[in-house]
């Protein structure tokens, strides 16, 4: 394992999720959202870095390729280059020229028509998919899955209207995840926030966590309390009689990377897609279900208040949390049983047969342990 990959447990080199602490760069074999379709203009190539590579993305006579943006020749950006012919892509620096769909070099324009490096150089190509007005990207050298399997069922509904923000973000995405997942930071981390305006949020919840059958893991509250008395500190939090106690979300989290929060009528999902080791393109979406009419007034209202109470403000206090954790070591409390569900079910990722042996979890650590540990 490469140690510097690693963010769980009590000390680097020991892990209880081996796959899931190599997986600095995500899982392969699996969709990803990129970017909007609208993003990527006819003829003017994207570049991004996903999954550890420079990735070009390039519109030809309507349909999205992926390449790796890396002349095999001298190292060039392939992003810089230019179509000399339909189909293909040259690079600026000597004029290789690349079939769009199979990355293998067609031309060596400076070379002559029989140059020998027609059929003997290639460039990686990658999957690509256009669906709900998203550009997804396959990270797999296998035959992928149709792109629907990893596209949440909500959001390919003909009534779904949706309201997408794409940012780069510091932080490996596992802790993206963790964070999304975790039960805890919500009743203190976002008490304050203006989104938490008119909900009393509770002080701690127990939680069960179970698999539905689209591949959800979702946290189902056993037990909720808004108060309590601290022997010797006093009452926390405080509840304020005009706030709703309703508890308004329930959160699930899916392979590679998605997490959803119900939230009544409406539904947030959140993407954490890794570009580089200890970074990630956030993608967040807001969904309603709901007629052409209303999805008018819910672009206004989104782009008026709901886009900066919510996407904005509340989850960059996430974004703060998910630049500053630092594991590991760890010393993981009850309501962080979430996270380790999350990261069992990582073990099962694609791409490996189901591990056979049953992953040993603990759901907290004495002080001895992990004062020892810390301290080796
Ligand atoms: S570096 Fe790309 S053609 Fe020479
Ligand atoms: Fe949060």
């Amino acid at each position: 394992m490469n140690q510097h990959f690693q963010v769980t447990g009590l000390q680097r080199g020991k892990t209880r999720f081996p796959r899931y602490d190599e997986a600095a760069l995500g899982f392969e074999n699996y969709w990803y959202p990129v970017m909007l379709s609208k993003e990527l203009k006819q003829g003017k190539p994207k570049a991004l870095t996903l999954f550890g590579e420079r990735i070009m993305f390039y519109r030809d006579q309507g349909r999205v390729f992926a390449l790796h943006d890396r002349c095999p020749h001298r190292g060039i950006p392939l992003s810089k280059g230019t179509q000399v012919f339909p189909k293909t892509w040259s690079c600026i620096y000597h004029g290789w020229t690349f079939d769009l769909k199979t990355g293998k070099v067609v031309a060596a324009l400076t070379d002559g028509p029989d140059s020998k490096v027609c059929g003997n150089a290639h460039v990686r190509v990658y999957p690509v998919e256009e669906r709900i007005g998203l550009v997804w990207i396959y990270n797999g050298k296998n035959t992928p899955p149709p792109v629907e399997e990893d596209i949440p069922s909500e959001i390919l509904r003909k009534d779904a209207a949706m309201m997408w923000r794409f940012t780069e973000r510091p932080g490996d995405w596992r802790y993206g995840a963790e964070n999304g997942f975790d039960d805890g930071h919500g009743k203190f981390l976002h008490r304050a926030s203006w989104f938490a305006t008119f909900m009393q949020l509770p002080g701690w919840i127990q939680s069960k966590m179970e698999l539905d059958h689209e591949g959800w893991l979702v946290r189902k509250p056993t037990k909720v309390d808004f108060e309590g008395e601290f022997p010797r500190l006093g009452k926390w939090p405080k509840v304020h009689w005009w706030k709703s106690k309703r508890v308004l979300s329930t959160p699930s989290i899916k392979l590679p990377c998605v997490l959803r929060v119900e939230l009544g009528k409406y539904m947030h999902f959140e993407w954490y897609v890794p570009t580089q080791a200890g970074h990630h393109r956030y993608v967040q979406l807001l969904v309603k279900h709901t007629n052409a009419f209303n999805r008018l007034f819910l672009r206004l209202r989104y782009w008026a208040y709901i886009r900066w109470i919510f996407h904005v403000s509340f989850n960059n206090e996430d974004a703060w949390m998910v630049e500053l954790t630092n594991t590991p070591p760890e010393q993981l409390y009850r309501p962080d049983l979430s996270i380790i569900e999350w990261r069992k079910m990582c073990e099962n990722a694609r791409g490996t047969k189901p591990s056979d042996h049953e992953i040993e979890v603990r759901d907290d650590f004495s002080r001895e342990e992990f004062t020892k540990a810390t301290q080796a």
